[in-house]
């Protein structure tokens, strides 16, 4: 979305390779894009012209904008703050796309708690419209009001959540996604029934299991701990077949299975 709205990004991961193959992903869209007919080969191809992958973060040092996406874990994270924080400069905002840590306690880490904001995507990013805005304590209403013209300029909509577990979605979400794997291990239902009953019963465009092989088990399990962990809520509590299927290393669509089994032409249900 950044750069077919003309913005210059510069994509960096912890090495070039890893940039390299991000763009690659990217490059792969626009051509499913261009096939479609939904945007022009020159358009895409100057999209593409946009993106700079790099393999460190110096290269980040003149951005305005700079939003971390990296894996849910709080000092992965941190980490990064940390390496690119000092180099940025005074007026930059530091975003974290992150699904449920949070934004206060991030925040520590970036060089201006102020400048420090949540900005929440939804996958798939280029077709989902929304963007969850999440002020931190600290967080100023120059840099949410900076994110949501941001946000706008890019063709999304946004709704404002204060900085608690799983803010307004994923709140929601998480623990649907997480009774249905209850309801699962349970023998109440099968896969396909419960898939099937949500999208018929409720409307939903996909199952709960379906979109939880789409999500990672692993990411849903780390989130589902996060909610735990700063709640201390026990309504959290994964469900114990979550748990055993993630320490199966079946983390859903990214390795090949998860509720389904993906290693054929169509998904196949594995329980
Ligand atoms: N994640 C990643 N890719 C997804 C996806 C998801 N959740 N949902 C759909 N896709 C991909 C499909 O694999 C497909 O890719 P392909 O073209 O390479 O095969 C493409 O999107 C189109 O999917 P559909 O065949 O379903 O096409 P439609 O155009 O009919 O619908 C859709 C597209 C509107 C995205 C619909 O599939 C949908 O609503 N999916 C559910 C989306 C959703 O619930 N997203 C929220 C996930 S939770 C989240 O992101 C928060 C995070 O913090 C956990």
């Amino acid at each position: 979305m950044c750069i077919r709205d003309r913005y210059e990004v510069i994509l960096s991961a912890v090495d070039l390779p890893r940039a390299q193959k991000g763009r690659d992903g990217i490059i792969r869209l626009l051509a499913k894009g261009v096939e479609k007919g939904k945007i022009a080969e020159s358009d895409a191809d100057e999209a593409i012209a946009r993106i700079t992958p790099v393999g460190e973060v110096a290269p980040l040092a003149g951005a305005q904008l700079v939003i971390e996406a990296a894996t849910e874990r709080e000092e992965v994270k941190r980490a990064i703050f940390t390496n690119v924080g000092p180099l940025l400069a005074a007026d930059a905002i530091l975003a974290t796309n992150t699904s449920s840590i949070p934004i206060t306690r991030l925040a520590q880490a970036a060089p201006d708690a102020g400048r420090f904001v949540g900005v929440h995507f939804f996958n798939p990013v280029p077709v989902m419209v929304l963007v969850e805005v999440i002020r931190g304590l600290a967080t100023t209403p120059e840099t949410v009001a900076a994110v949501e013209g941001f946000a706008g300029r890019i063709g999304k909509t946004v709704v404002q959540a204060f900085d608690a577990p799983g803010f307004v979605v994923n709140r929601i979400l998480l623990p649907m996604l997480n009774e249905a794997v209850f309801v699962l291990g349970e023998g109440v239902g099968s896969v396909v029934d419960i898939d099937m009953g949500c999208k018929l019963g409720l409307n939903h465009p996909m199952g709960p299991l379906t979109l939880l092989d789409f999500v990672g088990l692993d990411t849903a399990l780390e989130i589902l701990n996060v909610f735990l962990s700063t709640t201390g809520d026990p309504k959290y509590r994964p469900a114990p077949l979550l748990v055993k299927y993630v320490e199966a290393g079946w983390y859903g669509r990214k390795t090949g299975r998860g509720f389904y089994d993906y290693s054929g032409a169509e998904p196949v249900p594995t329980r």
